[in-house]
């Protein structure tokens, strides 16, 4: 008898508390009405965020709104609106949505989820450090090559068995980062690497970015964190922290040393010292925002290029058509005697249509969230203040009406007539304007390099007994194939 008096009042509280928020939609752009009080929400159960998006946007148009729970969140779904918003708009909608179970999770700290001087400050010294790697003692290429030239060692050992390179190139990639930024390299069997890595690329998959939990303001909580890996995610954090004081502390005490290396935890200590000697005492330059920029970059920087490669590889075995084509143009343009250089790409139009076309069909970050701090307009329409923002990077990559058959992996989209290369306005795979991925230039040395590396190498197959590797996807974060097995054979060229 108490449990149902207790509750009806939890039902009816509820019932006043959603009827009483419900958002003020005046004016804003439209959408579908959905159910009374939820909107749209229980779609998100039914579908993934990015395919519901897409599918509302066939109706509705390139720009519109929907209620999700308690809240009506504004969604582009062409390159047209995200250029306006983001670029031409770009002050007003460079924030963050407040609220996401991501912004729960990063906090405001670190750069990618950080939000005015904190951002401002820590994008453009990130960005001016990633320049200046070029002009220091070591290029960026040398830091990519430096790993890639291990992977190759690493994948030897697997010549002529199903492999499953995920957890090798994961090495890798986060060895590049891990010494760009903190100045440590790993031997590919050190025992450290793989709860980095795993914590990584776990924090990721954690939660789906646009995803039914986000609009639900309780069960956001105890859906995230009922999760057992939560708890991993949220161990390693903090572990990864503690390792990170370690090493500024390591830092500092060589900061004066003239054989000291020339990482960006280096820099970063100079800077802060620079600012505290000019009497700066409300600098953002401290060692806690230094170990959560740190632990961003390496969580945004692992995990995006290893799902484009793994993209990449899984395209070499399904279309064996595809890799010959590739083949042929590195063995004209680079040959088998040296390792790639991120130079060579520009006479190689056919890989360019590939990776390019990769971006496209794999979009690893298929939504741009942001956010507006106050009441604007956006085409015409009225925006409220703190209205959440989906770019859906992913529908305008698979916008029929842009592509046809945007389901069918097909480099040759972006080739003329001569074999040139097409550039596509509608190909926006590290978003646009100032909240864009800082790491791009990065992240496309790493693909190409890699990418030419093992095509070098060796030739892709399906393993005896296995079947192609599918296309389907989960979606966090980042849109992840599934886990394939690849068979390598040996091209008995002399590389590496
Ligand atoms: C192929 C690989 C990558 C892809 C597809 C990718 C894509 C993206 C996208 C779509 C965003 C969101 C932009 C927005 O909200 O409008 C982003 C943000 C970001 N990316 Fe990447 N990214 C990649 C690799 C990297 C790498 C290697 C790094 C650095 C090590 C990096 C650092 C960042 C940072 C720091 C942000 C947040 C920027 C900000 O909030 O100001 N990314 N990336």
């Amino acid at each position: 008898m108490w449990l149902t008096v207790v509750l009806v009042v939890v039902v009816v509280l509820l019932l006043v508390y959603a009827v009483t928020h419900q958002p003020d939609d005046k004016g804003m752009p439209p959408g579908p009405k959905g159910l009374p009080l939820v909107g749209n929400l229980f779609d998100l159960l039914r579908e993934d965020s990015i395919t519901f998006f897409a599918r509302l946007a066939e109706k509705h148009g390139p720009l519109y709104s929907v209620q999700l729970g308690l809240r009506r969140v504004v969604v582009i779904n062409s390159s047209h609106w995200l250029t306006q918003a983001f670029v031409r708009q770009g002050d007003m909608f460079n924030h963050r949505p407040r609220g996401t179970v991501l912004s729960f999770i990063m906090g405001g700290k670190g750069i990618a989820d950080a939000e005015d001087r904190v951002w401002r400050e820590s994008r453009r010294f990130t960005l001016h450090v990633l320049r200046d790697f070029g002009l220091g003692k070591q290029s960026v290429e040398e830091f990519v090559n430096r790993e890639l030239h291990d992977f190759l060692e690493a994948t030897q050992k697997k010549i002529g068995q199903p492999y499953n390179l995920h957890y090798d190139l994961a090495t890798s990639v986060l060895n590049i980062v891990w010494h760009m930024f903190v100045g440590e390299r790993f031997a590919m069997e050190d025992k450290n690497l793989r709860w980095i890595v795993d914590s990584l690329e776990m924090s990721l998959t954690l939660v789906e970015q646009g995803g039914f939990l986000n609009y639900t303001p309780v069960l956001q909580f105890i859906g995230t964190f009922i999760k057992p890996k939560a708890f991993k995610v949220g161990y390693n954090v903090i572990h990864r922290l503690d390792y990170f004081t370690e090493l500024i502390e390591k830092h500092k005490v060589n900061l004066d040393n003239p054989e000291r290396g020339f990482d960006f935890m280096y820099q970063y200590l100079l800077e802060q010292r620079r600012q505290l000697q000019q009497g700066k005492t409300d600098t953002i330059f401290t060692d806690n925002q230094l170990k959560w920029l740190v632990s961003d970059l390496f969580i945004v920087g692992l995990d995006t290029t290893v799902t484009t490669l793994r993209w990449c590889f899984l395209f070499l075995i399904r279309h064996p058509e595809i890799q010959d084509k590739l083949y042929q143009e590195l063995e004209v343009n680079i040959g088998t005697d040296r390792l790639p250089t991120y130079e060579d790409r520009v006479r190689m139009p056919y890989t360019e249509a590939f990776i390019t076309e990769v971006f496209r069909y794999g979009s690893i970050t298929p939504l741009a969230m942001h956010g507006n701090p106050e009441e604007t307009t956006l085409g015409g329409y009225r925006i409220p203040k703190r209205t959440w923002i989906v770019g859906n990077i992913w529908g305008i990559h698979w916008d029929k009406k842009i592509w046809g058959d945007p389901e069918n992996f097909r480099p040759e989209r972006f080739l003329d007539d001569d074999g040139q290369i097409i550039r596509s306005e509608h190909v926006l795979p590290f978003s646009v304007g100032r909240r864009n991925c800082l790491g791009e230039s990065l992240a496309r040395i790493e693909t190409f390099q890699f990418l030419m590396g093992m095509l070098q190498k060796y030739e892709f197959g399906i393993p005896v007994g296995h079947s192609r590797p599918t296309t389907k996807f989960n979606c966090g974060v980042t849109l992840n194939p599934c886990e394939f097995e690849v068979l390598l054979t040996e091209r008995f060229a002399k590389v590496g």
